[in-house]
């Protein structure tokens, strides 16, 4: 018999078995480890990487914070007595809103579809609120804010600005009050 049929038909010497290191229940702890620290790691990078923009999301599907829209003139200030309104359409050319001079320098407006079943929402000087005759709503002027009545949001704000002549809306504050 040669050296190497000799050499095949015997078990494998100790320092030649190439498995003699393999530990499997060490290797499987090592394996949930590292599993363990890959989760860990990949949560961390998917939270800090998403943290602004689920803020914004957030925000956005609560409806808090402003959206900036164009400026668009509403009116002339001269053309505004102090408790008069006057009806205009922001952002959109379909989107009814509505401007209240309640001082000499200070004005309110709002989109006014009602927040509860859209019916479009009147200033009533008399009664210093806004007033929904659908259903008896009533809106706080000042703030937006439900006083009567069905509805539960408040009214989503105009931002306005003016100058000497003009009150201008530049954005809407939807449900801020
Ligand atoms: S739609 Fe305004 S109170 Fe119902």
């Amino acid at each position: 018999m040669d050296n190497n049929a000799e050499r095949n038909n015997k078990v494998p010497f100790d320092e030649d078995n190439y498995t003699h290191n393999i530990h499997k229940n060490n290797e499987r702890e090592l394996d949930r480890r590292g599993f363990l620290k890959t989760m860990v790691g990949a949560a961390g990078v998917f939270a800090v990487s998403t943290l602004p923009w689920g803020g914004l999301a957030a925000k956005e599907l609560l409806g808090f914070g402003s959206r900036s829209h164009p400026r668009k003139k509403i009116a002339d200030k001269s053309a505004l007595k102090i408790g008069d309104a006057v009806e205009f359409h922001y952002p959109g050319e379909h989107e009814s809103a509505l401007l209240v001079r309640l001082g000499e320098h200070e004005y309110k407006a709002y989109k006014n579809a009602c927040t509860h079943l859209k019916c479009p929402v009147f200033w009533s000087r008399e009664e210093d609120q806004m007033v929904c005759p659908c259903h008896h709503g009533y809106f706080d002027v000042r703030t937006g804010k439900p006083t009567a009545g069905p509805p539960r949001r408040a009214l989503p704000e105009i931002v306005i600005e003016w100058d000497g002549s003009a009150i201008y809306a530049t954005g809407v504050k939807r449900y801020e009050t």
